[in-house]
């Protein structure tokens, strides 16, 4: 049998057909515009990511036998909100994860409802991104837009209803919503009174791993498939990354280096960090998790290749850094391009560029680039090891996984082996995973995960460049606090 784990990303959306026993057979990649409306604003357009997955899907099935496919599921770009209308048009483009349009929303929710309310119905507090600000925004700014909302939905959720007609999402992707009670696995009756919405405009939710239905005729005809063919609800990309690197159960770790940087734990039993520095989500094995997010990791890198030296040589430019300069630049870059997630809260934080003098070379730029990025995931893990959280080593996985020299930097930035997955394809394969167990394939999230998920290299740290690395980490823990009252002047 054959499984479709289809990844919605930011930048685009891959889809990957795997075999029931783990084996990859093909992964097709398709792009779809990302629009900045404003400085900080991020949106898409629905339709692209629908038109983007159908012409994936032709390709990627065209050669094979496709009375074979028997399930898909998914792993998303979490927290973006589509609206929907009466006849089921897209109302406004969708405003993203990476948005920071909310600030004012935000506040209030954080300020005005308060964090101890929020943290008590929803296990998190308010961030620009999560979708509840981004509804508050649209009564606010767009209320003719507003008044014709019938459907609240997540970007892979607007995909399962394209493909199934079912109205779903999951409890690890809701659980960014800021709508949706984690603890308890279901909607916040306190929530939906603030916002100003109902029930009826939400989904009806799953375990990640559940069917939601079975193909439209129509869809299933298009495609050549079964219309047995079952659609699982899926989870948000880094639940399913999570599940793609096998961590699942408890004290497991993944850092995902996509157009966002996360580090996520898993964990048996709910719990909340009592800051609210990192979020805590349901988890798509059925458990919970806690997660820290940077909102711009491997998209620093390729702003700073593609848009500033315009050249997509990666790996050229990194052989420039050579393993005597780890830990040795004088030369820091905080990568707050899209401001900043966790866990300093602030959408008005911009990138910054500090230490330079005559002799700093293009080299040492780019270096403090990887470095900001891994000593931001940093300050997350930090957040986790002062909860009593003791990670020896963790899965690493998305595109920025794919550099050696990137890898080496975090491994000695947060000093713990990183572990390198066969499959690079983290939320993909997360989300084929997913269908086979809702196909009955595996009798669990747990045991597929230990089946099919196979490390095939570590890295270690390097005790001496670790320990140069540390210095640095205390010199850039102290750039953010000294120049974050400027941020808001200079926008
Ligand atoms: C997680 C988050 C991002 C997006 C990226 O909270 O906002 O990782 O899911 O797709």
């Amino acid at each position: 049998m054959y499984y479709i784990g289809v990844d919605l990303g930011t930048s685009a959306v891959k889809l990957l057909l795997m075999r029931e026993d783990g084996k990859i057979e093909k992964v097709v990649s398709k792009e779809y515009p990302l629009y900045f409306p404003h400085p900080g604003w991020s949106e898409q357009n629905p339709e692209d990511w629908w038109n983007a997955v159908q012409e994936g899907l032709g390709e990627l099935t065209k050669d094979c036998d496709k009375s074979q496919v028997a399930g898909i599921s998914f792993g998303g770009q979490m927290h973006g909100l589509v609206i929907l209308d009466k006849d089921d048009q897209v109302i406004r483009p969708a405003i993203l994860w990476n948005d920071g349009r909310t600030q004012e929303e935000t506040d209030y929710l954080n300020n005005e409802i308060g964090k101890d309310k929020l943290s008590a119905y929803t296990a998190n507090i308010a961030f620009t991104g999560f979708t509840a600000p981004k509804l508050l925004w649209v009564k606010n700014k767009e209320p003719e837009n507003f008044a014709r909302i019938e459907k609240i939905m997540l970007p892979k959720d607007y995909i399962a209803y394209k493909l199934t007609g079912s109205f779903c999402t999951d409890v690890s992707d809701a659980s960014g919503m800021l709508l949706f009670d984690v603890q308890h696995k279901c909607w916040s009756r306190e929530m939906l009174a603030i916002c100003g919405i109902k029930q009826t405009q939400l989904a009806t939710i799953y375990e990640s791993y559940e069917t939601v239905g079975t193909l439209k005729p129509e869809v299933a005809k298009t495609f050549g498939f079964s219309q047995t063919v079952k659609v699982a609800a899926g989870a948000g990309d880094n639940a399913a990354a999570a599940i793609g690197t096998g961590t699942v159960g408890d004290g497991m770790c993944n850092i995902s280096l996509g157009t966002s940087g996360t580090i996520f734990i898993s964990s048996k039993n709910f719990g909340v960090d009592q800051n609210n520095a990192l979020h805590s989500f349901a988890h798509a094995d059925g458990k919970y998790h806690l997660m820290g997010c940077m909102l711009s990791a491997a998209s620093c890198n390729k702003w700073w290749m593609e848009d500033v030296l315009q050249t997509s040589a990666f790996t050229a430019e990194q052989t420039a850094i050579t393993e005597d300069k780890l830990g040795n630049n004088h030369v820091y870059f905080l990568p707050y391009l899209m401001g900043e997630r966790s866990p300093h809260n602030d959408a008005n934080a911009r990138g910054t560029f500090i230490g330079m003098t005559m002799d700093t070379t293009r080299a040492d730029l780019y270096q403090a680039v990887l470095e900001g990025v891994a000593f931001a995931i940093r300050d997350s893990f930090e957040v986790a090891k002062s909860l009593g959280i003791d990670i020896k080593a963790s899965k690493i996985c998305g595109g920025g996984a794919k550099s050696p020299l990137w890898k080496k930097i975090f491994a000695n930035v947060l000093n713990i082996r990183l572990d390198v997955i066969e499959s690079e394809e983290g939320p993909g394969f997360g989300g084929a995973i997913l269908a086979a167990v809702a196909c009955n394939e595996y009798a669990s999230v747990e045991e597929a995960a230990a089946k099919l998920v196979k490390v095939v290299d570590s890295v270690e740290p390097d005790q001496e460049i670790a320990a140069r690395y540390e210095e640095r980490y205390r010199k850039f823990v102290q750039i953010y606090p000294a120049v974050k009252d400027l941020f808001p002047r200079i926008l």
